[in-house]
């Protein structure tokens, strides 16, 4: 595998483990706001995570490269408002976009088309990542203002439940 290749699939573990660590402190956040739906949303998003880590960290081996696990940093963001965690979960999917779209961009540029192949289900997967995020900010603003649409909502959140990510290695 191409060496610059290789190394920007292994810092995705890193990223995709950032990620878990980053919507835990999110439910924590909820969790300690009395919002428990919310927080499940979060704690089943980090589960998510979690899995797309996984992922990476399966296709270098199956590909016989080495993995490394790099220090996870702190999640340091702090909330004024219940909307915040919302935008800035947003901000951070369009951020792993990037990351996606840049992985890509590398196995694009050696023809390494089983990388591509790989990369093709997160390029869909954070098309819906930003969708959801999107989503959650659109109804915190429509319905998050008063107390009886922000505690429906927290009940439709808290129905989410986890499930396996399609992609199997
Ligand atoms: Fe691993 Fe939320 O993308």
């Amino acid at each position: 595998m191409d060496k610059k290749l290789h190394e920007l699939l292994n810092d995705q573990i890193n990223k995709e483990l950032y990620s878990a660590y980053l919507y835990l402190d999110f439910a924590n956040y909820y969790t300690e706001q009395g919002l428990d739906g919310f927080a499940n949303w979060y704690s089943i998003q980090a589960q998510e995570e979690r899995d797309h880590a996984l992922l990476f960290v399966k296709y270098l081996q199956n590909n016989g490269e080495k993995v490394t696990y790099e220090a996870i940093a702190k999640p340091d963001k702090t909330f004024k408002g219940l909307a915040e965690p919302l935008a800035a979960g947003l901000e951070h999917e369009k951020y792993v976009t990037s990351l996606i779209n840049n992985i890509y961009s590398a196995a694009y540029d050696v023809k390494d088309f089983r990388a591509m192949q790989f990369l093709d289900w997160f390029i869909k997967e954070q098309g819906e990542e930003e969708t959801n995020a999107d989503g959650l900010c659109k109804k915190m603003e429509l319905f998050g203002g008063d107390a009886k649409g922000l505690y429906a909502l927290d009940a439709e959140l808290g129905a989410r439940v986890y499930s396996a990510p399609s992609l199997v290695l």
